[in-house]
């Protein structure tokens, strides 16, 4: 479609107003979440109905829990979440390219470029911006590189225990284990309020055992797990009333002893149960001073089963001859109550790779914030390890745009490349904005600095507001972050300048 001399002027009006309506939603968004951007970003505090608060800098979380009312607004939040979801970072960066490309491409478009020129020309920006930046990505050759604890520390916006946290889990697992596919390192966070803040070798099960009379510490045990309740095969009731269906009962009951025997025997010192433990049970595990936890949630006792190799079973199973139990039990190098934190710790053998990062805080709002930038950190060291890193604060926006300026296109696509020009060097300029600099001074020293030495790496260090080479002094971001925002930034905005118009559903 074109705006211009050939469309009907009812058609330009209905473009337009669509145009303008799904724009302006969207930059609506983006300035809320464009105060947090970078190291002096502001937190932004969202208040439900209910009195729920969150605090956050996290601009996924912030797109995720505001209530807009406006359609468009689902585009970028879905592009926000998954961009949060494959590399957990780089999540304003998102929206502010998004927005900025929007905003240069309805400039355009008010001035009569045809519409699908502009959005011609925004793929092709974008194109050759992604290509540039895989020239300019530094590889991290190994996990002990202090590159990589930089990345987690830019992305934890400078909290180093969480850094050093992340760097210190990724040096245990290895790089088989961060190479596995599905794996993903932010998924090993647990949280708790009150909670000591550390890296385990191991897992935590949030439960208390039954009672005070079960052992604090068992050293190389085996462990079952039961997703079910260890409980007797349950008797119908009506049965129950009959004296053949009660004394099935105890027999039931009996044989729950007997199994309970038998694990004893084969040296299993700790159940873990999805459900409940019976009384009966209970007090046979204690006297067979064995550990019984019940109630334990799926993603709990998974990962438990992940650690200790055990495989969960059924309560029939427990009727099993020894010889096919044995293969279900898992091992840990201990198990220990932890009775302050109220939960219990299971740990692996050192060729038991697993880790889990615990977080605590005093307060429920605190506790979810350090939650999510630790889980930012430990994706961003995770994309840095797989992709290699870029120089961070916007710089290597700007230096895309340097090269892409040199290259534009003769014909009318042009307008839309320029969209991708003008939209690179916005990062660089929120930045410095939130940092409290003069942007349009700082932006002109960056592009001289990386002219003069012909580098990427010059950029705005905020702490001290020097144009200085950021990846010597440790200021970076991972390449398949920056790779992401872009391409998704690009795919929001052409999405939104697609719209011809909106037309409102039935229910
Ligand atoms: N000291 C610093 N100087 C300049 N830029 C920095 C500094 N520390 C972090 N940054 C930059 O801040 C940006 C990330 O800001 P952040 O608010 O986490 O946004 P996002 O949600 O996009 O990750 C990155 O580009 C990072 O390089
Ligand atoms: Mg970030």
């Amino acid at each position: 479609m074109t705006v211009g001399p050939k469309m009907e002027s009812s058609e330009v009006n209905r473009y337009l107003t669509a145009l303008m309506t799904n724009s302006e939603a969207i930059r609506g968004l983006t300035r809320i979440v464009a105060d947090t951007f970078g190291p002096k970003g502001l937190d932004c505090m969202l208040v439900g109905d209910d009195g729920e608060v969150i605090i956050t800098n996290d601009g996924a979380a912030i797109l995720n829990a505001v209530d807009t009312a406006h359609p468009i607004a689902r585009i970028l939040v879905d592009a926000v979440r998954l961009q949060d979801d494959k590399v957990g970072d780089g999540t304003t960066t998102v929206s502010i390219l998004a927005e900025s490309l929007i905003a240069e491409g309805v400039n355009r478009i008010l001035k009569g470029v045809p519409v699908i020129k502009v959005i011609e020309g925004i793929k092709r920006g974008i194109d050759s911006a992604l290509a540039v930046l895989e020239k300019v990505k530094i590889p991290v050759e190994r996990l002990d590189a202090p590159l990589l604890e930089q990345v987690a520390l830019i992305s934890a916006r400078g909290h180093q225990d969480l850094a050093g946290l992340v760097f210190e889990a990724i040096q245990i697992l290895g790089e088989e284990y961060l190479t596995k596919p599905g794996f993903k390192l932010a998924d090993q966070v647990l949280a708790f309020e009150g909670s000591p803040t550390e890296l385990i070798r191991g897992t935590i099960v949030n439960r208390e055992p039954l009672n005070r009379g079960m052992p604090l510490r068992i050293n190389d045990a085996k462990i079952l797990i039961v997703d079910d309740a260890l409980e007797p095969v349950k008797i119908d009731y009506q049965a129950l009333g009959t004296e053949a269906g009660f004394n099935r009962q105890l027999h039931n009951q009996e044989l729950l002893r007997e199994s309970i025997d038998r694990l004893a025997e084969m040296g299993v010192k700790g159940i873990f149960a999805d459900r409940g433990i019976s009384d009966q049970a209970e007090s046979h595990l204690t006297d067979s001073a064995m550990l019984g936890v019940q109630g334990v949630p799926r993603s709990e006792w998974e990962r438990l089963a992940e650690l200790t190799g055990a495989r969960p079973v059924k309560r029939e199973d427990l009727l099993k001859p020894p010889k096919e139990l044995e293969p279900v039990l898992g091992k840990a190098a201990a198990i220990i109550v932890d009775q302050d934190s109220k939960n219990i710790r299971v740990l692996g053998f050192p060729d038991q790779k697993m880790v889990t990062l615990l977080i605590g805080a005093y307060s429920k709002e605190v506790l979810a914030e350090k939650e999510r930038i630790i889980k930012d950190a430990a994706g961003a060291i995770q994309a840095a390890w797989s992709g290699g890193v870029v120089a961070g604060g916007g710089s290597v926006e700007l230096g895309i745009a340097r090269v892409l300026e040199q290259k534009a296109p003769l014909d009318l696509e042009r307008y839309g490349y320029a969209c991708v020009v003008e939209a690179l060097k916005r990062p660089v300029a929120q930045i410095c904005a939130n940092a409290g600099y003069n942007s349009l001074e700082k932006l002109a020293e960056v592009l001289s600095r990386q002219a003069e030495a012909n580098s990427f790496n010059f950029g705005v260090n905020c702490e001290t507001g020097e144009v200085q080479d950021l990846i010597q002094n440790g200021i970076c971001d991972p390449f398949l972050v920056k790779y992401h925002a872009l391409k998704s930034a690009g795919e929001v905005a052409v999405a939104v300048l697609r719209i011809n118009t909106i037309v409102k559903m039935k229910n």
